[in-house]
């Protein structure tokens, strides 16, 4: 069931983002396209199962993931939730991409993402 499922996964991201004190930011964005400084949540495995890291970014700016989340990145989603985050296989966000926006996918298959760039659409 695709509810169930949008329920567990939102349950599973409070849960896994309520393990640190990072706020989750839920402000509509004011300026849709302007910048901000934003954070992404990455886990190693599905489901928001640890290890897991926040990683700041700017908007538009790439970012590389680092190990243990380079190329094995399973879960994932931006902390706020306006911004919409392109996860690439190769660094420097190249590559073929795919996106995330929260509560993110808990189930990136494969795992194959080297860096990510995020923007807040227009
Ligand atoms: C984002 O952070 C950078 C580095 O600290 C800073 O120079 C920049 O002004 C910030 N941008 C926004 C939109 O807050
Ligand atoms: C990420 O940003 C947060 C909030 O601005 C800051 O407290 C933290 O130190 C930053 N982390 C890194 C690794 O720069
Ligand atoms: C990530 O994958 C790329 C391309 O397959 C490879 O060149 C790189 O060594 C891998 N890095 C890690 C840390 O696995
Ligand atoms: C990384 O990407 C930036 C922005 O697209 C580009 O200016 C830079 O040349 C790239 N660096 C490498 C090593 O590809
Ligand atoms: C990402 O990693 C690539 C390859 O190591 C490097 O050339 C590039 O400068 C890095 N990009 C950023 C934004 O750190």
């Amino acid at each position: 069931m695709i509810i169930s499922n949008f329920i567990q996964s939102l349950i599973a991201v409070a849960m896994a983002l309520g393990s640190d004190a990072t706020p989750l930011d839920v402000r509509s964005p004011q300026d849709p396209g302007t910048l901000f400084n934003g954070t992404l949540f990455v886990c190693a495995f599905p489901n928001y199962v640890l290890p897991c890291a926040n990683f700041n970014y700017s908007t538009d700016v790439c970012v590389n993931l680092t190990v243990p989340f380079m190329n094995s990145t399973a879960s994932a989603t931006p902390r706020d939730t306006f911004s919409i985050c392109a996860l690439f296989t190769g660094p420097n966000c190249t590559g073929s991409s795919i996106t995330v926006s929260y509560p993110g996918n808990s189930n990136i298959n494969p795992p194959t993402y080297a860096s990510f760039r995020c923007t807040i659409p227009v």
